[in-house]
């Protein structure tokens, strides 16, 4: 069964001079994977559907010296073939590389942010600009501070009156825990208004995680279920089949699931489902309703962490037909390391909607498939009238009742999917599960920006709506500190998990307790 929607058509001329946000954006952190990977192509995307303005400076700011033409090639090489389209033709090229520059600087110390301010003064007289700007941190954590503070030295930080703008976006990791995360807050607030700080967290950019939010308030026929009454439990899953692949070991052994992914995706994911419809639809509403699901995490007991949360580390194994190794052998991580490569915890919100009713969250590298997916599974029905029979082949069964499931697929194949019973055709009253399936892919044919054009986007305009307010991410740390405290405390080791599996046994066994079962997806 498949959903039909209109579709209004899609504008096949996006360039339309003037329409886009006019601004400069620098990236600090200029030769990082993030903006070859993300940043430069979700910029050129903007440009080239007519969002980013065709006289926006972009200024990649890094420690090597570079000429403004070797950046340009460096940004062709990251372009052409990776955008939308494929290859970028000539007459694009030549457009969206005039307005590209590049600027040496030692972001840790002060003394290059005078000349840095000249360039971008330059460039924005050139281009007809004010100085209103956009300044991403694409750089390790511990330049957040120094960089903030020498923006605030420089006098490139504009005050309240001022009539210019400065919007500063920080990339994740925001802090270790919650003490610094509080400390690093409180240390870029002596400079930054909250209002010029944009936290990131790109699984809010998705196209999927923002349709959560229209799905559920813009429909007046899901919501009413969606509480204890009629819930049993929740599923998140956010799994991923890579390992440590691009030189990633370095960052992630100082890391590991619950910060790298934990703390932040799914917890965010898990306050969209979790929230109450906001008074309006805007940034201040939407985050203090966030805020409160974060508030009412059942905090579990500190001292049995080992019951609600499972911390795994891959072993070798078989991912994407091809051998693996284990975490431990994988490039720049040590050989006696504790980092987790998965967690699974089971989560409670304490209120009156979901009071009672278990969140299962997990994440995890080196599992079967790369997928992330929210499933409700209802209630069964309080009597059993009808048997169930399930076919495989020419061999029939009987089995026991199937529950309705409400699935967000988050990636890959984008869709929203509810299963139900069916009568199956025949003399008998026979029970078969169809599923109600809306696939992104057969409904838009337009396909799906990619998360940092629509951030971005919304940073050009000033709108933090799908960004994170310090009081919410501080929240999301509280939550988590004390498991990476017990973890350190007792020395806990991670269960073993063998690599292109789902999981360790242990994590199996939070949901057996409880007598469910992981959905284990396929992509
Ligand atoms: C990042 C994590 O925030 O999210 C990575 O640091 C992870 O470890 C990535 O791979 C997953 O994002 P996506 O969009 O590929 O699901």
């Amino acid at each position: 069964m498949s959903t039909t929607v209109s579709t209004e058509p899609v504008s096949s001329s996006p360039q339309v001079a003037g329409k886009g946000q006019a601004a400069t954006v620098a990236i600090f952190g200029a030769s990082g994977d993030l903006t070859a990977r993300k940043l430069l192509p979700a910029l050129y995307e903007l440009w080239h559907e007519g969002y980013l303005s065709d006289t926006s400076p972009i200024v990649g700011v890094a420690r090597r010296e570079k000429s403004d033409e070797s950046f340009r090639n460096e940004v062709y090489e990251a372009l052409n073939g990776h955008v939308r389209g494929g290859a970028i033709s000539p007459e694009s090229w030549e457009r969206f590389a005039a307005r590209l520059y590049y600027r040496q600087l030692d972001i840790a110390s002060p003394e290059g942010y005078p000349g840095l301010d000249r360039q971008l003064r330059e460039v924005e007289e050139k281009a007809g600009l004010p100085p209103n700007r956009v300044l991403y941190m694409a750089t390790s954590p511990d330049l957040f501070q120094p960089a903030v503070d020498a923006l605030g030295a420089a006098g490139m930080i504009p005050g309240r009156e001022d009539s210019r703008w400065l919007r500063v976006v920080f990339e994740k990791p925001f802090g270790h825990d919650l003490a610094s995360a509080q400390v690093l807050s409180g240390n870029l607030k002596r400079q930054l208004r909250e209002e010029q700080i944009y936290r990131i967290d790109h699984y809010l950019g998705k196209e999927t995680v923002q349709n959560i939010l229209l799905f559920r308030f813009g429909n007046s026929i899901f919501e009413p279920l969606l509480n204890r009454s009629h819930v049993d439990h929740v599923q998140i899953t956010v799994a991923e089949s890579q390992g440590m692949e691009r030189g990633r070991g370095g960052y992630y052994d100082t890391s590991g699931a619950l910060r790298d992914v934990l703390q932040n995706h799914v917890l965010q994911l898990l306050c969209l489902i979790g929230m109450e419809p906001p008074a309006l639809f805007n940034a201040k509403d939407l985050h203090d309703e966030k805020l409160k699901v974060l508030k009412a995490l059942a905090p579990g007991d500190k001292s049995s962490v080992g019951k609600w949360v499972v911390p795994g580390q891959y072993s070798a194994g078989v991912s994407g037909g091809q051998p693996a190794v284990s975490y431990l052998s994988e490039e720049r991580i040590p050989a006696d390391s504790r980092t987790e490569t998965y967690v699974a915890m089971k989560v409670m919100i304490d209120n009156w909607r979901w009071a009672g009713v278990p969140f299962y969250l997990r994440t995890g590298k080196r599992m079967p498939n790369r997928v992330s997916e929210i499933a409700f599974q209802f209630k069964l029905p309080p009597l059993n009238l009808f048997s169930t029979v399930e076919c495989e082949g020419d061999m029939c069964d009987l089995v026991g009742q199937r529950p309705n499931n409400l699935v967000f697929r988050i990636q890959p194949s984008e869709s929203i999917s509810l299963s139900f019973s069916t009568k199956r055709p025949g003399m008998q009253y026979q029970v078969h599960p169809v599923t109600m399936d809306f696939r992104y892919d057969s409904t838009f044919k337009s396909g799906l920006p990619e998360a940092y054009e629509r951030l971005l986007l919304d940073v050009l305009r000033g709108d933090s709506t799908l960004f994170m307010r310090s009081d919410e991410l501080e929240a999301a740390w509280q939550f988590v500190t004390p498991v990476l405290d017990y973890w350190e405390q007792k020395k806990v080791v991670p269960e073993p998990y063998r690599a292109g599996s789902w999981g360790p046994r242990g994590a199996e066994d939070l949901l057996w307790q409880a007598g469910h079962l992981w959905r284990n997806p396929t992509a």
